[in-house]
């Protein structure tokens, strides 16, 4: 990056009162607008001070970079009580009335379970070298009791998905965890706030070793372990719904991370001789950018904020403990709060050198960033909250774009310094993006998403300007290959490249104008130059409109069926 005079951006930022799947929209929901000072950095070197967004960059991957598009299995699947499967956490949570939106469930979602050869011809349509997909722990084992019952139709439908994917030249990616624990295991332990689901986790992981590693290759031992603590275990807006503030999102990632550990060294002591693949585990992280970068409060708040997300898990995998500012925040407020230790467990050195090193690969899940600025955040018993233990507050400019979900903002630039963080903190290690990408919002049936080929063409440029600084990014994913289910969203928010037609059993699939955009990328490796990547651009946009058109005739259709009398009325007759 080339350096520039340190200017003065005056910037009328949206303070985010709300977190990730908040309510309404901050505009809306009364945030304050803070008007502040920005100075953009002559440094060097990458550090906290520097921040130059530079321009479109024309140019190539390295030869062999691997795209992909991925999914999870409670997100697509359906078929959430056939062929022996046993139920997990999302299919009760998800039951209850009041936890999704519309009280939507996952019970037939895209129905992926059924329709293994239609979605990989899409795969190929796109040219896909990998997808990503994650396997039910409840559809393989139906009480996450390994010595319970194996079911083998589970076992089967994941033989066949693999087998079809190899035949048609697709590298699976697979997650063990992707947030379906079995119930069974939360009833009974409270999941993962007990320290037996270590080994239970462990007889699985190994039993997938076991029966898909002669061919699967790439293994992701949790997806998003930051979700699966908060989400789940702090704020409840997750399965299994549990609100411990300020002690379970910890206790819930401890045992997480320890599970991780042990499915890596079962992998390297048991596997890895004869399979020769890879473990690793996808975490994902926001960007957080200080606010005012000639602030020191405000550099130290950003990294507290990027330490609590993404160095929460990637610092016990790469350097064996926690950051050393989540031991000293939560350890000092826990004293504050009249405790005898730390609300943030502690590892001890044996477990410390076990959790080192345990990671082949980083996935990264990355959608959106924040600016961060200091604050003082209370510190009494009934503020007890992973949130204000980070004294931080999180920003947003209004003029970047939100055209899906109320969290994600379109800040492609964040994307290059989370890349370039990872790096320098953890030892360049080598990195697959598992999830990139933009929803759009349910009353938006537009299959001509513009919005989404500018994500992917900003945020994939980023990527490349990351690999040019140096990060060692092998492969990007983007997020999602189909709409799903959006977990507490339900089916409201659609990242999909395709979109799905929920409303129709079938659950018919159409191509959005982005599937040809990433084609064009996926096929040229990069972006060749201006004119070809803008061509792109209109041509994705003129085919998709006969999507549309065949989309809205299948609706009429479907419509008048649904109109249709089931009984001729009686003078019909006479
Ligand atoms: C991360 C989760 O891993 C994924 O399942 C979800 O679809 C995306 N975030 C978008 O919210």
């Amino acid at each position: 990056m080339g350096s520039h005079p340190c200017s003065y951006i005056r910037e009328d930022l949206i303070s985010l009162c709300c977190r990730r799947t908040m309510q309404p929209r901050c505009g809306v929901s009364v945030c304050h607008v803070l008007v502040l000072v920005l100075c953009l950095s002559a440094a060097e070197d990458f550090d906290w001070t520097k921040n130059n967004h530079g321009s479109f960059y024309y140019g190539t991957f390295p030869t062999g970079f691997s795209w992909g598009a991925g999914g999870s299995a409670y997100q697509t699947e359906g078929a959430w009580d056939k062929d022996g499967k046993g139920l997990s956490i999302w299919d009760v949570f998800s039951h209850k009335k009041g936890k999704i939106q519309l009280n939507d469930t996952g019970d037939s979602s895209c129905e992926s379970y059924y329709k293994i050869k239609d979605d990989i011809s899409l795969m190929k349509e796109i040219r896909l070298n990998h997808h990503r997909f994650s396997i039910s722990w409840p559809r393989i084992i139906p009480t996450g009791v390994k010595s319970d019952h194996v079911n083998g139709k589970g076992i089967q439908y994941y033989d066949e998905l693999i087998d079809h994917l190899l035949e048609n030249h697709i590298t699976p990616i697979v997650t063990l965890y992707h947030w379906d624990l079995p119930q069974v295991l939360q009833e009974k332990y409270g999941g993962w706030q007990n320290i037996s689901m270590v080994n239970h986790f462990n007889d699985f992981a190994n039993l997938c070793f076991e029966k898909f590693g002669d061919r699967v290759k790439h293994w992701i031992t949790f997806n998003n372990p930051w979700s699966v603590a908060v989400e789940g275990y702090e704020t409840g807006e997750h399965a299994p719904g549990l609100k411990l503030r300020g002690t379970g999102a910890y206790r819930a990632a401890h045992h997480i991370i320890k599970a991780h550990a042990k499915v890596w060294h079962a992998y390297d002591t048991q596997w890895r001789g004869k399979q020769k693949g890879l473990v690793g585990i996808s975490l994902s992280g926001d960007w957080g950018e200080p606010v005012d970068i000639s602030n020191q409060k405000d550099i130290e708040a950003a990294e507290r904020y990027v330490q609590f997300y993404l160095g929460w898990f990637a610092t016990p995998v790469f350097h064996g403990d926690y950051p050393q500012v989540m031991k000293d925040f939560v350890g000092r407020k826990s004293v504050q709060q009249g405790l005898g230790t730390s609300r943030l467990p502690a590892f001890s050195s044996q477990e410390k050198s076990y959790i080192k090193g345990t990671c082949d690969f980083l996935g990264i899940g990355h959608f959106t960033t924040r600016y961060i600025t200091h604050r003082n955040d209370p510190t009494g018993r009934s503020s007890n909250s992973y949130f204000t233990d980070r004294d931080l507050a999180e920003l947003v400019d209004p003029r970047w774009p939100d055209p899906g979900s109320e969290w994600l903002y379109s800040v492609p630039w964040g994307f290059r310094r989370l890349l370039n963080f990872v790096k320098t903190q953890y030892g360049n290690p080598m990195i697959y993006v598992t999830e990139n990408g933009v929803s759009e919002k349910m009353m938006c049936t537009e299959l001509c998403d513009e919005w989404r080929i500018q994500y992917y063409k900003d945020y994939i440029n980023e990527m490349l300007k990351a690999i040019r600084d140096g990060v060692n990014v092998k492969g990007y994913t983007a997020w999602s290959l189909l709409d799903k289910f959006e977990w507490d969203e339900g089916y409201s928010e659609r990242f999909g490249l395709y979109y799905v037609d929920f409303r129709n059993k079938n659950k018919p699939r159409y191509p959005k104008a982005s599937v040809q955009f990433y084609k064009r990328i996926i096929s040229s490796n990069g972006f060749p130059n201006q004119r070809e990547v803008e061509n792109w651009r209109r041509k994705a946009v003129e085919m998709c409109s006969s999507s549309n058109q065949l989309l809205a005739a299948a609706r009429r259709k479907s419509k008048e069926h649904a109109e249709m009398p089931k009984v001729w009325p009686v003078h019909d007759e006479v």
